[in-house]
């Protein structure tokens, strides 16, 4: 038995399980029977001694009996279908990863659900149990799969068998492609640009990160958002609390902006309903007295409903105030709490402008781009520290996206006061005639900016 835990400590540390030691010791027991006859090892003890040098082989063998896989069809499918209402007909299809997919019901309820608004569809389904996949490849279900699919889906997208299951039409299945994947290791990318104008139109990873650990989560979360895609739909129950305190589960009940996490043009976090401590920052920082309002900003660090904006409002005062380490150690406490803002990652790539890390800047601002595309100010903020590290073309096109970002979003809603912070944020007008005269760039010794 003590091998056996050792198997599941190995395991769910390879996958950042939350419970690896719930698993079923039957389950277990019959998985390493067949893994020890195919690799002709006769017990636990040098399987498990080989299996740090094989594990991405074996992973999948035995990654089902330490995780979760319960799905069904249609599933929370009005975030799926708020996806599809979403894209707009394009030539060619839309990309959707849908990663953790199990035996596959999710990734064919999102097939459905496009191919329903008419729209053309390919689904790469992704999971790190070779079992479940298999079972999505053959595409047979019983009938408790399908009890949320109407009759009339039933009879479009599946046929019949003569046992009472179901088999899944060749439509459904030729849109879909299975792959091997942990979800902790670099996120399956489609061909990249430049400007991160390419990638998915939607990675769809949902009931997945609640069954992790905080550090898996947040680890799978991040790699999420460097996968480049337009759109990310998570679960009702993984939404950002989760990732910052798994033992807890989500103090707020589960809401649509939970679900489908599309940032523009209402996706910041809106500023908090102002009581009267956060009025009162904001009147402070409107007239400039930064040291009251750094004060106040610090107090509501302490307060559950601010806690993360508040954090950034110490981080952008101090980031003023050109205290570096403070502002870094402000940010990196929002993170815990916003990890899924375009604001905090402009923040931290304005951050690193001012200490000059060009392409980590470059990295923070792409990233608070791929929440928010119509964050102009990071488009602009991106075309001077590509500038600095990469070609003058990139930093011209980044320029060129800053006038069209300009166009398509009148008014950015911060929550940390930004635009009352002078030099986080340059006005949209001079911005604006910066980037049709191209001769305006920013500058890391000066927070205003500077004519070229
Ligand atoms: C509860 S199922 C969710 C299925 C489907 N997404 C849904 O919402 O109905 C969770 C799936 O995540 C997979 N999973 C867990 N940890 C993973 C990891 N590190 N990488 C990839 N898949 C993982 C499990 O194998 C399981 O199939």
């Amino acid at each position: 038995v003590s091998l056996l835990v050792r198997l599941g400590d190995r395991i769910g540390n390879a996958l950042g399980a939350r419970d690896p030691e719930s698993a079923s010791l039957a389950d277990v027991e019959a998985r390493v029977a067949v893994r020890l006859r195919a690799t002709g090892l006769e017990s636990l003890g040098p399987y498990l001694a080989r299996l740090d040098d094989a594990l991405s082989t074996e992973l999948p063998h035995l990654a089902g009996a330490f995780t979760n896989g319960w799905t069904w069809f249609l599933r929370d499918q009005d975030a799926i279908d708020e996806l599809a209402a979403r894209m707009s007909p394009r030539e060619g299809p839309v990309r959707v990863w849908v990663a953790g997919c199990a035996t596959g019901e999710e990734a064919y309820s999102v097939i459905i659900a496009f191919l329903e608004r008419g729209l053309d569809v390919e689904v790469v389904g992704s999971d790190v149990d070779a079992q479940r996949l298999q079972h999505a490849a053959e595409g047979v279900y019983g009938s408790s799969a399908l009890r949320r699919v109407p009759e009339p889906l039933v009879q479009r997208y599946f046929e019949r068998l003569s046992d009472g299951r179901f088999l899944v039409r060749p439509e459904l299945r030729r849109r879909l492609e299975l792959k091997v994947h942990n979800l902790l290791e670099p996120p399956l990318l489609p061909p990249l640009t430049p400007l991160c104008r390419a990638g998915w139109d939607a990675i769809v990873c949902r009931n997945v990160l609640i069954h992790l650990t905080a550090d898996g989560a947040r680890r799978v979360h991040e790699n999420l958002l460097s996968a480049r895609a337009r759109h990310l739909v998570l679960g009702p129950a993984d939404g950002i609390v989760t990732i910052v305190r798994p033992s807890t589960r989500p103090p707020v009940p589960p809401t649509r902006t939970a679900e489908v996490f599309r940032p523009r043009p209402s996706s910041p976090p809106p500023r908090p309903t102002p009581p009267d401590d956060w009025q009162a920052l904001g009147r402070a920082i409107r007239a400039g007295a930064h040291v009251d309002a750094a004060a106040r900003a610090e107090a509501l660090t302490r307060s559950e409903a601010h806690v993360g904006p508040a954090w950034l409002v110490v981080g952008n005062l101090a980031l003023h105030a050109h205290d570096l380490d403070r502002a870094r150690a402000a940010y990196a406490a929002a993170d815990r709490h916003l990890a899924t803002s375009a604001e905090l990652h402009f923040l931290w790539g304005t951050l690193h402008r001012r200490a000059g890390a060009w392409l980590e800047a470059s990295r923070s601002l792409r990233r608070a781009l791929l929440i928010d595309p119509d964050l102009w100010p990071a488009w602009f903020a991106l075309a001077g520290a590509i500038e600095r590290h990469a070609a003058p073309a990139e930093a011209e096109a980044a320029r060129r996206e800053t006038a069209r970002a300009i166009e398509r979003r009148e008014r950015i809603s911060w929550m940390s006061f930004v635009d009352d912070i002078e030099g986080l944020a340059c006005p949209r007008e001079l911005v604006r005639a910066a980037c049709t005269r191209h001769d305006v760039t920013e500058t890391n010794e000066d927070p205003r900016w500077r004519t070229r």
